[in-house]
């Protein structure tokens, strides 16, 4: 612990000095602290700041340079990582309870511009707007958001095994390892402090980030199910691994456009496998001393801790 801290001390030390009590969430700390009080409104606004940000990358300016889940050049401990195919409806990637996953759009309700005014989407019923209201509910439980389900902050009211919801994405530990780095450089971003960036970064990667994870649930009143989002070989095994459990991993056909110059067998809409591109890994980064120093955090992270609790 002493060395990530060492190594994460000089992104998040200047932007905080104040400590939260043991007995305040991270949700209603930083709503109060940020936000000027806790309640449904400006905790589903801390959400939504928090998502917007880790999604699009930081959309104002601040000390901290974040580039976003979607950013088309991103780059994970030396490797180049895309998440946009997953999203933008390139890959048949989404499970939707057939034997295989399908093409959606999740980037329908306008894209990045309504993120980047702090919205969801442009509207309330594409798929964009769905899935980002969504995502404001699950990562307001797992900070233990109080006001979640009252009024102007609603219960998550999607899926509560990640891992259904991912499968067929076949996310590696590059992919999920960048996917947590956003979340926490977002946070980074607002000013929540090393040691509560430290904390997330532990919990995600311990539910989600480990391969084989036995059954759990992230509230204790949804039934236990399986939650590793990384399934890829790659990945690092959780401990207690139950790998017989979980289904073998089929990497998402792409699908093919008539302007696509991909050489990719997918005629029969299933089982293809030119969907993933795999980069070659290279010697250097280009995201910044902030996000190499995070980085460095999150390797450190892939022992997985489930006995880490935001509440
Ligand atoms: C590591 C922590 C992660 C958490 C906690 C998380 C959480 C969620 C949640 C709650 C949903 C909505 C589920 C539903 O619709 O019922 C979702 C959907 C989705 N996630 Fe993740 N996710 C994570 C990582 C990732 C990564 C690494 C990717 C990579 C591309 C990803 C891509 C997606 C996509 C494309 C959807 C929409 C799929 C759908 O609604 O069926 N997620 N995620
Ligand atoms: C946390 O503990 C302090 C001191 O014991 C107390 O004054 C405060 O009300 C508690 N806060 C919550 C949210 O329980
Ligand atoms: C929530 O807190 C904010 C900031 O203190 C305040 O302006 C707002 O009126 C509160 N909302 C409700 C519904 O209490
Ligand atoms: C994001 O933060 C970086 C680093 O402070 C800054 O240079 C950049 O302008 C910010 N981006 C936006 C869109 O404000
Ligand atoms: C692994 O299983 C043992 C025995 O059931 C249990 O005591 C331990 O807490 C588990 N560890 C984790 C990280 O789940
Ligand atoms: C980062 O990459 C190095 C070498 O490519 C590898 O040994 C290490 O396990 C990777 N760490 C993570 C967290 O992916």
């Amino acid at each position: 612990m002493k060395f990530s801290h060492t190594l994460i001390a000089a992104a998040a030390a200047p932007l905080v000095t104040a400590q939260r009590p043991s007995n305040e969430s991270i949700c209603d700390y930083y709503s109060n602290l940020l936000l000027g009080g806790s309640n449904a409104t400006t905790q589903l606004k801390l959400l939504t700041l928090l998502v917007n940000t880790a999604v699009i990358g930081n959309y104002s300016e601040g000390k901290v340079m974040v580039p976003g889940i979607l950013a088309k050049d991103a780059m994970y401990n030396g490797t180049k990582v895309n998440l946009v195919p997953y999203f933008s409806g390139a890959l048949k990637s989404t499970n939707v309870g057939e034997k295989h996953g399908v093409s959606y759009n999740f980037l329908d309700g306008g894209g990045a511009a309504p993120l980047a005014k702090s919205k969801p989407a442009d509207d309330d019923t594409s798929h964009q707007a769905i899935l980002l209201n969504k995502l404001y509910s699950y990562f307001g439980v797992l900070l233990a958001c109080s006001a979640i389900g009252k009024d102007g902050f609603p219960a998550y009211n999607g899926k509560t095994s990640m891992y259904n919801v991912h499968k067929y994405m076949a996310l590696d530990s590059y992919e999920v390892g960048y996917f947590i780095e956003q979340v926490g450089l977002a946070a980074t971003s607002f000013g929540v402090s090393t040691g509560d960036v430290e904390l997330v970064g532990y919990t995600l990667q311990g539910y989600f980030g480990n391969k084989c994870a036995p059954k759990t649930s992230v509230m204790s009143k949804w039934k236990k199910e399986l939650q590793s989002i990384c399934i890829a070989d790659d990945c690092p095994d959780s401990p207690n691994a139950t790998c017989k459990v979980y289904g073998k991993v089929v990497e998402p056909a792409a699908v093919v456009t008539s302007h696509s110059n991909m050489a990719s067998p997918t005629s029969n809409g299933g089982d293809g496998d030119g969907g993933k591109e795999t980069a070659a890994p290279s010697a250097t980064g280009n995201n910044g001393a902030a996000t190499l120093q995070l980085s460095a955090v999150v390797a450190l992270l892939s022992v997985g801790m489930l006995a880490f609790h935001l509440a």
